[in-house]
Order: structure tokens, then C-alpha cells, then sequence
């Protein structure tokens, strides 16, 4: 789980990807009868560009999927994309990418994954806050029922389905619940999950239930191995449709299967950290996995940069240490 060191070797598959995807929006704006394109400015006013984050990561250029930071405070996000109104119809979602390989990150189409573009890529009505606690229920119950993948229907105590305020700004996604997770049908309660809790409490400043907790997968694999690309992809619609409910301004992706599964890429969570990315166009950070941060504390300085970059951007600042 979370081998989140992971190579650098699929630049490439990456660059192919934001290469096709240019190609895709570039058809669909020539079908619908866009002709020419106006000249962006050479630099538009941006309130915070985050080349500094961007190139905490970077060994070596990235392709820019980068986003700029959302301005600190900003409810909303970056000027690159309008917030969807309310009643904003959902937009029709890419389906078909040449995909990286490794085995965890899904092989299949996912329905709709990190745009290059920003836009908003709801499939569901807006969700009003005082609604969003029983539309997650109703979810909830629904994957509690879950049988999509039989071995771990089979297998598991309980499905995991989610914690914390269906109205938090912030989303925290991680793998799959382990044996703790699975006991207790709550997501990040083992030692991962209070090492996850103390980033939350401690190092933003926030109350665990302030924030939304879920992970790629309701159900535990066994042994804790990685979920599989077909069960990410069966898994998927429930955590789209969380993330639908709730809205949240930003994403937190723990780990390289969180990550590799939403931004749709197989590079290493060293490339991937450091720089804003886009889900469903909102913007997400991808950082460590708490898990593997217990197994390589060197690694803690890197999270804590990564969860800075948040806390600026939605205008927190660091609580004051005690004594
Ligand atoms: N690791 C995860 O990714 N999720 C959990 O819920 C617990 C541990």
C-alpha cells in the first residue's frame, strides 16, 4: 500500500495524456463551431502563481498541469475557472485516455478525473448544505449494500463510507479503510488515521470534524494490499458522487492510489507533490500518505510544505504551539 517513492518513468505516459487531452478540447471546440481562438494576454493578472510550490517537487520539468493557487481566504477558486451556480447544469466528462500502467492505478476510463482545463465536471445537481447530511446518508446506505466487488463484499466487516461535515471547504481522500477502518466502519482510525488527525488538529489548526475524510475504496482489501484497478474503477462513482454532495473547495489526495486515481497519472507523488492539480476542477493537493509518513518520518517535511500550500490558500494560519 501507499508506495508513494513510486519512479519517475512515466513522464512520458503524461505528457501524452495533457497532449491528447489538448487535442480532445480542441475538437469539441471545433465541433461546436469555434473557429478561432482569442490570444491570451502573455500574462493574465493572477493573484498567486505557485511557481515557488511548483518547483519544490521537480527534479525535472513537469508538464504544466499546475493551477494557480487559489488566493488566501478566497472562498472561491482560482480565476482560471467559474464556480458552478447552484443549479449549473453538469458538464459532459472526458472518457478515454491512454492510461498509465501500474496496478493500482485503474486501467478503465474513469469517469471523470483532474481537468487540465478547470472546468467544473459535475454529472449531479448542486447539492444545498442543510440537504448534503441525508443525500450522503441515502449514499451511504446505498454502498453499504455493495456487492460490485464480490471478494470484497465478501470479505470485508463493513463498508467505510466516510467522516466529517458534508458542508467541510476541505476533503481529505485516501486508499481503502485497513483492519481498524474495517472494524470500526469509521476511515483513518488506525495509526495512520491519528497520525492524519494530528496533521488536521495540530499542523492546520482545524477540528477532524470540520473536514471530510474518505478513501478511493469502502471496502478493505485483504491483507492491505493495493486495491485493484477493477475495484477503483467499480468504487469510483460513490467517491464522485461524494465529492459531488459536498463540494468541497479543495481536495487533500493522501498517497500515491488517491492521487494516481483522481489525476488520472502514474507519477511518483515526488512529481506530484508541491503543485496545485485539478479534480472535477477543483483544486487538490497531493501529499504523502499518513501511512507511509510513519514509515519514512524524513518525509514529514515535504507534507507539512504540501499542507501549508492549503492552509495559504484557503487563508489558514498555523496554530500557535503550546508552551
Ligand atoms: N489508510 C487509508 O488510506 N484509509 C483509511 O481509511 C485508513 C488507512
Amino acid at each position: 500500500m501507499d508506495a508513494d517513492a513510486g519512479t519517475d518513468s512515466d513522464y512520458d505516459a503524461e505528457r501524452l495524456r495533457l497532449i491528447r487531452e489538448v487535442r480532445q478540447r480542441l475538437e469539441s471546440l471545433s465541433r461546436a463551431g469555434v473557429e478561432t481562438m482569442p490570444r491570451s494576454p502573455e500574462r493574465a493578472p493572477v493573484p498567486r502563481p505557485v511557481v515557488a510550490e511548483a518547483a519544490v517537487a521537480a527534479p525535472r520539468p513537469v508538464v504544466e498541469v499546475k493551477v494557480e493557487a487559489p488566493a488566501p481566504a478566497a472562498p472561491t477558486p482560482p480565476p482560471v475557472e467559474a464556480r458552478p451556480e447552484p443549479s449549473s447544469k453538469p458538464k459532459a466528462t472526458p472518457t478515454t485516455r491512454p492510461k498509465p500502467s501500474p496496478a493500482s492505478v485503474p486501467q478503465q476510463p474513469i469517469a471523470a478525473v483532474g481537468s487540465l482545463f478547470g472546468a467544473v465536471e459535475f454529472k449531479s445537481p448542486y447539492v444545498e448544505p442543510a440537504d448534503r447530511a441525508e443525500a450522503l446518508a441515502v449514499l451511504a446506505a446505498e454502498v453499504a449494500g455493495c456487492v460490485r466487488c464480490p471478494s470484497l463484499a465478501a470479505s470485508r466487516t463493513q463498508t467505510v463510507f466516510a467522516d466529517g461535515s458534508p458542508t467541510a471547504r476541505l476533503m481529505f481522500i485516501g486508499e481503502a479503510p485497513g483492519a481498524d477502518e474495517d472494524r470500526l466502519g469509521v476511515p483513518f482510525v488506525g495509526k495512520a488515521g491519528q497520525l492524519l488527525t494530528d496533521m488536521i488538529t495540530k499542523g492546520m489548526g482545524l477540528r477532524r470534524e470540520d473536514v471530510y475524510i474518505a478513501n478511493i475504496l469502502k471496502c478493505r482489501p485483504p491483507e492491505n494490499r493495493d486495491p485493484t484497478p477493477q475495484e477503483s474503477s467499480n468504487c469510483f462513482p460513490y467517491l464522485e458522487r461524494q465529492i459531488e454532495i459536498v463540494r468541497p473547495e479543495y481536495l487533500c489526495l493522501l498517497g500515491r492510489v488517491a492521487a494516481g486515481t483522481l489525476l488520472n497519472t502514474a507519477l511518483s507523488m515526488g512529481r506530484l507533490r508541491g503543485r496545485w492539480h485539478r479534480v472535477f476542477g477543483i483544486p487538490a493537493v497531493a501529499t504523502y500518505h499518513p501511512a507511509y509518513l510513519l514509515r519514512t518520518p524524513a518525509a514529514k517535511k515535504d507534507a507539512w510544505e504540501d499542507l501549508q500550500m492549503l492552509m495559504r490558500a484557503m487563508g489558514l494560519v498555523t496554530p500557535k504551539k503550546k508552551g
